[in-house]
């Protein structure tokens, strides 16, 4: 409900639309052995304007992994050619409150009524977010350096 922000009574399209990379531009996959744990995406607005949705497993959360998925998100975003990311979040919502904050998400306005509009400079986030990952003690790796 969070994540989509309505009910939602058929779940395979939803999943084939993130699935499609026309429609789904950037993806994150948080998987252990066999199962999805968290996911992450961005779609696109217009021009290098984003829009993100992120949600965690409810066994998963609370360990830094929702952290982990938002820096993957913008990292990637970036590499997109995205520099400026929207998260539209429900007012009751304090761990994505908490998740804007920490990327340094500006409150942009209320939409209808209870949902707030978060704007995200990629830049800037993706600088926040590797500061919030080393508080956490999560090491993330440039590809590159993976692959020397
Ligand atoms: C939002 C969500 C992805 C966060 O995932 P997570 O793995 O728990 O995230 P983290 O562990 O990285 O926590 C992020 C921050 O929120 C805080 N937080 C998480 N859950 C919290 C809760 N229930 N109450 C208060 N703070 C909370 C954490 O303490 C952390 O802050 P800190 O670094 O200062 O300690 C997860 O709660 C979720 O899937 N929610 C449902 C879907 C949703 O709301 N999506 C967002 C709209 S698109």
């Amino acid at each position: 409900m969070l994540r989509f922000l309505r009910p939602l009574r058929f779940f395979e399209p939803e999943v084939e639309r993130i699935l499609d990379k026309n429609h789904t531009p950037v993806s994150v996959i948080a998987s252990k052995e066999s199962l999805v744990i968290g996911s992450g995406e961005v779609y696109r607005i217009k021009g290098d304007e984003g829009e993100l949705a992120i949600v965690v497993h409810d066994n998963y959360r609370r360990r830094g992994l929702g952290t982990l998925i938002m820096y993957m998100l913008f990292a990637e975003a970036q590499k997109k050619g995205f520099t400026k990311i929207h998260a539209y979040t429900h007012e009751t919502n304090v761990p994505m409150k908490r998740l804007a904050q920490k990327f340094r998400g500006k409150f942009i306005s209320m939409i209808e009524e209870d949902m707030y509009d978060f704007l995200f400079s990629v830049e800037e986030a993706i600088e926040a977010g590797a500061r919030a990952l080393r508080e956490k003690g999560i090491v993330v790796k440039p590809l590159a350096k993976i692959l020397e």
